[in-house]
């Protein structure tokens, strides 16, 4: 793994939002996998920007998330897929047909699975998977114990994450939510992954993900196999390294 630490949050968003555009750049038909969430948010307005001051050609690209959340519309506004075609994709001008999502409600979600991890391998694979990492060391939505081996599957999300999805929406209290999520096995045959994390509160679990024994307790610590991985923090997070 080689690993990079930023200086401050600032300088950890513009380096992410280089990485996307530098893959992009260099491969104008990259496939790229993204992640939600608070780290992502301003590396990706970043890269709008960017595009917007001085486009770059999107016209062969491909986008997708690395997960989703299944059991609600794709309508509602934390929906991976609202959030990276609001953040990244409406921006930058990436149509539906290289945006790949997986669908969210009332479908066969076994297929749905197969299909996802088809589209992606159909165009040669994943170039590069910007990747976030969870507060117990989650990547995508596989939780702690999730096989090394898994492919792509609906799980659990974290509970954290499940009760402040049912605080903002008015999904009924027996239906069952969860996460579509690309494998573990799927993320590492991704050709380069780079894993994000800033701030004080990512530190403890990427000491254990980055230093401590490969495990799948910890999901993240599996990236210390793979042979082209980036780990790049803010000095917060890098802070007991
Ligand atoms: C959720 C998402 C992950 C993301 C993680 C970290 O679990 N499903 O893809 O990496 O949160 O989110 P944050 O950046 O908000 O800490």
């Amino acid at each position: 793994m080689k690993i990079t630490v930023m200086e401050n949050e600032k300088k950890f968003d513009e380096a992410a939002a280089w990485r996307i555009i530098g893959q992009i750049l260099e491969k104008p038909d990259a496939v790229i996998g993204f992640s939600t969430g608070q780290t992502t948010g301003n590396m990706h307005a970043i890269v709008s920007e960017i595009y917007g001051l001085h486009p770059f050609d999107t016209s062969q690209v491909t986008f997708f998330n690395v997960d989703e959340l299944v059991g609600l519309p794709r309508s509602y506004e934390g929906s991976c897929y609202a959030m990276i075609k609001r953040q990244l994709c409406i921006p930058l001008g990436i149509p539906e047909e290289r945006f790949i999502m997986p669908g969210t409600m009332d479908i066969d979600f076994e297929q749905e699975c197969r299909w996802f991890e088809g589209e992606i391998s159909k165009r040669g694979g994943a170039d590069l998977q910007m990747l976030g990492i969870g507060w117990n060391g989650h990547i995508g939505i596989n939780q702690p114990g999730t096989p090394f081996g898994s492919n792509t599957q609906v799980c659990d999300m974290d509970e954290r994450f499940e009760a402040k999805v049912r605080r903002e929406t008015e999904v009924p209290e027996n239906r069952r939510l969860g996460g579509l999520t690309l494998g573990i096995k799927t993320i590492m045959h991704t050709k380069k992954i780079v894993l994000i994390a800033k701030g004080k509160e990512k530190a403890e679990i990427i000491k254990k993900a980055v230093q401590g024994p490969v495990t799948e307790a910890i999901p993240a610590s599996v990236l210390q196999l793979h042979p082209d991985c980036e780990v790049l923090l803010d000095a917060d997070a890098a802070s007991l390294l």
